[in-house]
């Protein structure tokens, strides 16, 4: 008997040692994690409970079947985060570079399927080369089963990927499915093809780093919700994320008890908007002094910064946060923005966080580059997303609202639940100079009667009350109430019931 457990545990260690220990100090000399050290530090010490960790690849090709490795090249499991069930799979890159055979395939589809039968998050760490070269077909049929769980669960339960590595080829589409991807700087890159192949193709010569860094991901094209700088941050960040969702759409997040007061006054925000209307102020500074604690978990902080979107929590309750940045191109709507808003949006919709809006938006960003992009297609995408969002929906329009922004961000007309607005607010068409120089155009010649236009329209439309006589703003509140208002709104909310319309799917613009 004695001997056959030795041999279980025999057998236990040579899993662990994946690639063996040349390729364990290789990776730790690269800065990075094992795939096994990853799993400890994102979960809850002693939690993780590991599955098929003795599952081998079928290979007979190019002398393969020499060699096999317990594990083949991924740890999958489950365990907990702040006591929370999560499912897991970790790419170990010492073993064949951490490539994708079927077998492996097979690991990552038996957990993605249990995550999603059991309602839990399943979180992806990825470093790897990615389809195996020796297995070729099977590898790709692994990649498209893959990508079908990660289909089935979109909106179902929340799916994380963490790049902390090469993440190149097949490797890259799963984390494209699923609802973050975070990365790690200088050790990590996403491409669809590598370097020498772009060379091939266009003769282009660019570095591993310039072609799928974090820095690119997390800044240009925003493929990435965030990048950290090692795998210890990333993983301590990946946590703190989990706190704030819930596991399932059959959930809510898990309430948190706060000792920040409901009832908090924040007497400095009766001055952050400054008297010229010009001038920018940071709504980073609300959202911090609105939310518990000021704790918010930005997603997408690099990218697109003139919009901001984040998580965090009113009295204990989770809300996602939308915010028009003045701070970075007066706030305006564009391609990135619209985008970056509308996905953070519909990821809160499907998990039923409440979304709380706080608008300061000039409008729409006018020129052929967004015209020639598609603004109008990308901007639907957040009107979309608004419409049909049923989850509570708070606003706070703090100073402009103009034009088509206006309606977009969370407005009543969208069945935005409760619609404040600080007395600085403006509701109108357009600014007031841009206004007056339209509609008296035949006055353009005359400075002294358009200023006198300018102040006439000024008085009438630059304020919240012509909005406030119709109704579209509930009320008109003051800034220092904004946390207290806000958290009574949302308990009002906390029954909530609006459905759609029945449909397979709709057609949201893409
Ligand atoms: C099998 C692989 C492998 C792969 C790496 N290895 N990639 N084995 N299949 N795809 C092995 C290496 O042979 C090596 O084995 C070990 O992993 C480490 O690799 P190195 O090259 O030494 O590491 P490094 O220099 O850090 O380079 C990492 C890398 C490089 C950039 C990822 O390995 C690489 O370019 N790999 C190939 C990437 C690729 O073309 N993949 C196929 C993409 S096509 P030893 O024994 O020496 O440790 C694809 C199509 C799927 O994925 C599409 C589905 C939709």
């Amino acid at each position: 008997m004695q001997h056959i457990l030795e041999e279980l545990e025999c057998r236990r260690a040579q899993a662990r040692l994946g690639g063996g220990e040349k390729r364990i100090a290789s990776q730790h000399a690269k800065g990075k994690l094992t795939a096994r050290e990853r799993i400890e530090v994102l979960l809850d010490e002693g939690s993780f409970e590991e599955t098929d960790m003795f599952v081998e690849h079928r290979c007979t090709d190019f002398g393969m079947e020499n060699q096999k490795i317990p594990g083949d090249g991924v740890v999958t499991g489950h365990g907990t985060i702040n006591g929370r069930l999560v499912y897991v799979f970790s790419k170990d890159f010492t073993v064949f570079g951490g490539s994708l055979s079927g077998a492996h395939a097979s690991k990552i589809i038996k957990i993605q399927k249990m995550a999603l039968q059991n309602g839990a998050p399943i979180i992806g760490v990825f470093d790897a080369g990615g389809a195996r070269i020796q297995e070729g077909v099977e590898s790709l049929a692994g990649y498209a089963d893959i990508f079908l769980q990660n289909t089935l669960a979109s909106g179902v339960i929340p799916q994380i990927s963490v790049i902390m590595g090469p993440c190149a080829g097949g490797d890259v589409y799963s984390p494209a499915m699923t609802d973050f991807i975070f990365m790690v700087r200088d050790t990590s890159y996403m491409y669809v093809t590598g370097p020498e192949v772009v060379k091939t193709v266009t003769n282009e010569v660019v570095t591993h780093e310039d072609l799928g860094g974090a820095r690119v991901h997390a800044q240009k094209s925003g493929v990435a919700d965030g990048a950290f700088d090692n795998d210890l941050e990333a993983l301590a960040q990946i946590r703190r994320l989990i706190d704030f969702l819930p596991l399932s759409n059959r959930d809510r997040p898990a309430p948190r008890k706060t000792f920040d007061d409901a009832m908090r006054d924040e007497a400095s925000l009766d001055s952050l908007v400054p008297a010229n209307p010009n001038k920018p102020y940071d709504m980073k500074e609300l959202i911090l002094k609105v939310v518990d604690e000021a704790d918010f978990f930005e997603i997408s902080p690099d990218y697109a910064k003139n919009i901001i979107t984040g998580f965090g929590r009113l009295d204990g309750q989770t809300v996602g946060v939308v915010a028009n940045q003045p701070q970075v191109l007066a706030g305006v709507l564009d391609i990135d923005s619209s985008r970056k808003a509308a996905r953070f949006v519909r990821f809160c919709d499907a998990f039923e966080i409440p979304l709380v809006t706080f608008v300061d938006v000039p409008g729409f960003m006018p020129g052929t580059k967004q015209e020639y992009g598609g603004l109008i297609k990308h901007g639907a995408k957040l009107l979309f997303a608004y419409a049909e969002a049923t989850v509570p929906k708070l606003t706070v329009i703090t100073r402009k609202a103009y034009g088509g922004a206006y309606d977009v961000m969370s407005s009543k007309h969208l069945r935005g639940d409760v619609n404040y607005a600080w007395p600085t607010a403006e509701i109108a068409v357009m600014g007031a100079k841009g206004a007056v120089e339209i509609i008296f155009r035949a006055e353009a010649k005359d400075p002294e009667a358009l200023a006198a236009r300018e102040a006439e329209y000024k008085a009438r439309f630059a304020n919240p009350f012509v909005a406030a006589s119709r109704g579209y703003i509930d009320d008109v509140i003051m800034p220092h109430g904004t946390r207290r208002r806000l958290i009574k709104a949302l308990k009002t909310l906390k029954n909530k019931q609006l459905s759609n319309p029945w449909k397979k799917h709709d057609n949201i613009p893409l």
